[in-house]
């Protein structure tokens, strides 16, 4: 299959890439990545030089770039880039306006121009909103908090409609929380563990107790395999790890992993809109295609803790750099 990645250069893209290669060493893999600050060709050195990998810096946005790319004829697109977090979306929208809804926009009218056979739209379960009892199915509505999940609501709509109306054959998937080697430290994970191995404080949102399901890296890429593969077009599949946990007792564990004091835990002022609790049913893709989680926190999370404090050098190069004054404006630099 001849496979155009987006975003490939961040952190599930990354993942991805590398998961595909392992599967299908046949494969030939474009990555479009405009590098912004989340995107890192560090996350890909294995790869760069491999037969069949191509990478192409450049925005999604931009219809003569996706054009430019799209006419070598691709069987597939899957669809990452995007900016992914929360925090940065309530302190500036405008981004993810354009790179969520109007580069997705610009990658289905790319596809449908140029017989793109699969269109898989990667997309997040916060675009239900947030649930206090049971689960959301692919059925449920669409209820986002967050300037980023409104943007990924709009996108998932958008891909509908090109599915409905230009017969564009789209699957979009609705993943839980990921983690892993190559997750930007402004994510909860590897900011705990990043923070904890130099004996910073772990700033904690409100009470601590807002609850998350959490997933390796490893099992969405696989699932994402499986939809791409056999996936049926026009249709949303729930991906989950059925691990969930409140933010605090998440904390604790990965301080226990590391061998580090719970006094390192300071609560801070909450996120505004927070969403309480992601909790959704991923029954449809297990009967459908056969797909389960392998992994449990018990399994990956003491391996993920490993890589990063392997990695050292990889988010220190990170943290040195504008992610510096990320951190002071949201923490106030503690
Ligand atoms: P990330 O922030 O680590 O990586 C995003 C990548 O997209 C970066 O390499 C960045 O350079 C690239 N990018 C951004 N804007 C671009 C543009 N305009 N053109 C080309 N490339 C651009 O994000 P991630 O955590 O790997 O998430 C990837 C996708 O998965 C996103 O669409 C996100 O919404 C979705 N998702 C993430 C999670 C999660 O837990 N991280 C869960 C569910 C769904
Ligand atoms: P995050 O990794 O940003 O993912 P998302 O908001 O997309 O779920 O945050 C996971 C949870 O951890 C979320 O409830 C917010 C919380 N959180 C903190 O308590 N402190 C932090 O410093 C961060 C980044 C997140």
């Amino acid at each position: 299959m001849k496979l155009l990645v987006t975003g490939g250069a961040g952190f599930i893209g990354s993942n991805f890439i590398r998961y595909i290669f392992q599967q299908h060493p046949d494969w030939q893999v474009a990555n479009l990545d405009r590098l912004s600050y989340a995107g890192n060709l560090e996350n890909l050195k294995d790869i760069e030089k491999r037969t069949g990998y191509s990478f192409v810096k450049g925005d999604i946005t931009d219809r003569a770039t996706v054009d430019g790319i799209l006419k070598e004829g691709y069987d597939g697109v899957v669809n990452f880039a995007a900016e992914s977090h929360v925090d940065r979306s309530i302190l500036d929208a405008s981004p993810f306006v354009d790179t969520n809804f109007k580069g997705t926009q610009v990658m289905l009218e790319g596809a449908r121009e140029h017989g793109v056979k699969r269109f898989l739209q990667v997309s997040t379960d916060e675009v239900y909103g947030s649930r206090g009892e049971g689960y959301f199915t692919e059925e449920s509505p669409l209820d986002p908090s967050s300037p980023y999940s409104a943007s990924k609501a709009a996108a998932d709509l958008m891909c509908l409609a090109y599915h409905k109306t230009h017969g564009l054959p789209v699957m979009i998937t609705r993943c839980t929380n990921n983690y892993g080697p190559y997750q930007f430290p402004e994510k909860l994970i590897p900011l705990v563990i990043s923070n904890a191995a130099e004996d910073m404080t772990i700033p904690i949102y409100g009470d601590g107790q807002n609850r998350r399901d959490w997933i390796y890296v490893e099992d969405h890429c696989r699932a994402l395999e499986a939809v791409l593969l056999k996936g049926r077009a026009g249709q949303v599949y729930n991906i989950a790890g059925g691990q969930e946990k409140p933010n605090l007792d998440l904390v604790k564990l990965l301080l226990k992993l590391m061998g580090k004091p719970e006094s390192l835990i300071t609560f801070v002022k909450d996120r505004p809109a927070h969403d309480r609790r992601y909790a959704i049913d991923c029954g449809k893709i297990e009967r459908e295609l056969g797909w389960k989680p392998l992994y449990t926190i018990e399994k990956a999370m003491a391996a993920t803790v490993d890589w990063y404090l392997a990695n050292g050098p990889w988010w220190r190069n990170i943290k040195s750099g504008e992610y510096q004054e990320y951190y002071t404006r949201m923490y106030g630099g503690r």
